[in-house]
């Protein structure tokens, strides 16, 4: 009962939580920041759009004077994802999850294709990222899911330019 909640409302410090309190005016759950800068303006943090809706916080904030290469807009400050934590963010309308393992980012889409669980709110170990609903793994590196070989969730590229984590969508 509680998995058939949890799947329908969506987990308390998840991203459908933090969407309702951005919208809601209350304050997100994680630590302060703002929202990213991009080079079209489409990305946003989770809840937080740069048209002006509130941030997602996390710290320190998004360089705004930093240009992505051509494609790919700025995430996040490389500091403000520790080794071994992952983020869900919002990227021109796609929620993904922005992962740092051992030091180098990766970014997947947010849902794993086994039954759509926010993979940005799983945990993450080396280069393993399991699923917070039913503990499927992926390689955060290639996307493949180690826990049923025939799956796998799309990636994305990064890269960091200066203290910016781009990502191309
Ligand atoms: S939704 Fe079932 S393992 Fe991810």
């Amino acid at each position: 009962m509680s998995l058939l909640k949890s799947l329908l409302r969506g987990r308390p410090d998840g991203l459908r939580a933090r969407l309702k309190r951005s919208i809601g005016g209350a304050q997100a759950p994680r630590a302060a920041g703002g929202s990213p800068g991009s080079s079209s303006g489409a990305a946003g943090w989770a809840g937080a759009p740069a048209s002006g809706e509130k941030a997602l916080h996390l710290s320190p904030e998004a360089p705004k004077d930093v240009t992505p290469p051509e494609g790919y807009e700025v995430v996040l400050h490389k500091d403000a994802l520790k080794d071994g934590k992952i983020v869900e963010i919002i990227i021109g309308g796609t929620a993904i999850a922005v992962a740092n393992a051992d030091g180098c980012f990766h970014a997947l889409a947010n849902t794993c294709p086994h039954a759509g669980g926010p993979l940005g709110e799983g945990s993450l170990e080396g280069s393993s990222l399991t699923c917070p609903y039913h503990g499927w793994v992926f390689d955060v590196r290639t996307g493949a899911c180690q826990t049923n070989p025939g799956f796998s969730v799309k990636r994305y590229e990064v890269v960091v330019e200066q203290d910016a984590v781009c990502v191309k969508l």
